[in-house]
C-alpha cells in the first residue's frame, strides 16, 4: 500500500494538485464516476452541526461505491472519552477513511499522526480546505479559469479565510482580504500564501478598495460556531463590511458573489443576495459534494 495521504489543509495539496482536483472534479461532475470506493467505509467524525458537509460527504461516499458510518461529537468524546490518538488507532482498523470536524486543529493534527488512514478536515477553528475545493470548482466553471483572476473576501480573517488565502496564489489567483482592526488574518498564513504561487494576496481594511479589482466577491459569517458569546460585539466591529448590491456593483462587470452558508441576513450579507443575478452560492454549496467526490477519489482509489 502506497504512504496515506491527509487533507486537512489546502497546502497538504501541491499547487499542481490542487489545479488537478479542480479539473477531476469539473471532469466527473460532467461525465459520472466508477466506483472508486467499492468496498470501501469512511467514518464522518462532526463534533459540530453541519447541513452541506454532512451531507454531500454521506451521499458522495455512497455515490463513489462506498459507505460512511457518521458519529456525532458527544458519541466518540474525542479527547475526553478517550485520547485522540486511540480514537485514531482504533478507527483506523475499522475503516479507510476518516472525515472529521473538530473545535481544535490540534485535534484533527493528531487523529492524522495517529491514524494510517487518510484524514479529510471537514472544518476545523483553522482551515476549511474541503470548502475551498469546491469554491475553486465553482469559479473555474463559472468564469472557464483560475488564473489571473481575482478573489475579494470580505470579513472575518478565520478558517475559511486562511484556506482560500492558502490556496489561491497557488492556483494563480490573486487574493485581497479585507477585516476590520483585530480580525486580519495572522501574517504567517499570508506569508506561507505568497510562497506557494504566482497569485498576490493583499489584505486591507476598506471593503470598496479589495472588491474594485475584483472578479469574485466572497463573504462569510462574522461569528463562526463557538463565537456565539462575541457576536453582539462582533457585529458592531464588522459595521461597514456586510456584501450588499452597492458593494457588488463596485466589482469588475460579471463578478461573482459566492458565500459558503449558512448565511447571517442582515450582517455579513445583505437580504436577497444569494438570489443576486450574480450569486452562485447555490451552486457553490452544491459543489461540495462533486469536490469531496474528487478529494476522496484521489486519497483513496487504488488503495
Ligand atoms: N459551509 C459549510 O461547511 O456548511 P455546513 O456547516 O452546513 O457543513
Amino acid at each position: 500500500m502506497s504512504q496515506k495521504r491527509d487533507f486537512i489543509s489546502v497546502t497538504d495539496l501541491s499547487p499542481s494538485e490542487t489545479g488537478h482536483l479542480v479539473m477531476l472534479a469539473a471532469e466527473r461532475k460532467k461525465t459520472g464516476y466508477a466506483s472508486p470506493l467499492q468496498g470501501k467505509s469512511v467514518a464522518l467524525l462532526f463534533e459540530k452541526p453541519s447541513l452541506r458537509t454532512k451531507v454531500s460527504f454521506q451521499v458522495g461516499v455512497a455515490q463513489l461505491g462506498g459507505y460512511s458510518v457518521y458519529m456525532g461529537g458527544e458519541e466518540v468524546g474525542l479527547g475526553v472519552r478517550e485520547p485522540v490518538s486511540d480514537v485514531a488507532r482504533v478507527l483506523s482498523g475499522y475503516v479507510d477513511c476518516i472525515v472529521a470536524r473538530v473545535f481544535r486543529h490540534s485535534d484533527l493534527q493528531q487523529l492524522a499522526e495517529y491514524s494510517s488512514v487518510p484524514v479529510i478536515n471537514a472544518l476545523s477553528d483553522w482551515e476549511h480546505p474541503c470548502q475551498t475545493m469546491a469554491d475553486l470548482l465553482t469559479i473555474y466553471e463559472h468564469k472557464g479559469s483560475l488564473e489571473g483572476l481575482t478573489l475579494a473576501y470580505i470579513g472575518d480573517g478565520n478558517n475559511v479565510a486562511r484556506s482560500l488565502c492558502l490556496a489561491l496564489p497557488a492556483v494563480g489567483m490573486n487574493f485581497n482580504c479585507a477585516s476590520p482592526v483585530g480580525y486580519e488574518l495572522d501574517q504567517e498564513s499570508v506569508s506561507i500564501a505568497c510562497d506557494r504561487g504566482e497569485g498576490t494576496v493583499t489584505t486591507l481594511r476598506s471593503p470598496g478598495e479589495a472588491v474594485a479589482t475584483a472578479d469574485v466577491v466572497y463573504t462569510d459569517v462574522w461569528a463562526s460556531m463557538g463565537q456565539e458569546s462575541e457576536a453582539e460585539q462582533r457585529r458592531q466591529e464588522f459595521a461597514g463590511y456586510t456584501v450588499d448590491p452597492d458593494l457588488m456593483a463596485q466589482a469588475r462587470p460579471g463578478a461573482l458573489f459566492m458565500h459558503d452558508m449558512p448565511a447571517h441576513y442582515g450582517e455579513e450579507v445583505a437580504h436577497g443576495m444569494l438570489e443576486h443575478p450574480q450569486s452562485v452560492a447555490y451552486p457553490q454549496a452544491h459543489n461540495r459534494l462533486h469536490a469531496q467526490k474528487a478529494v476522496m477519489e484521489f486519497l483513496l482509489a487504488g488503495d
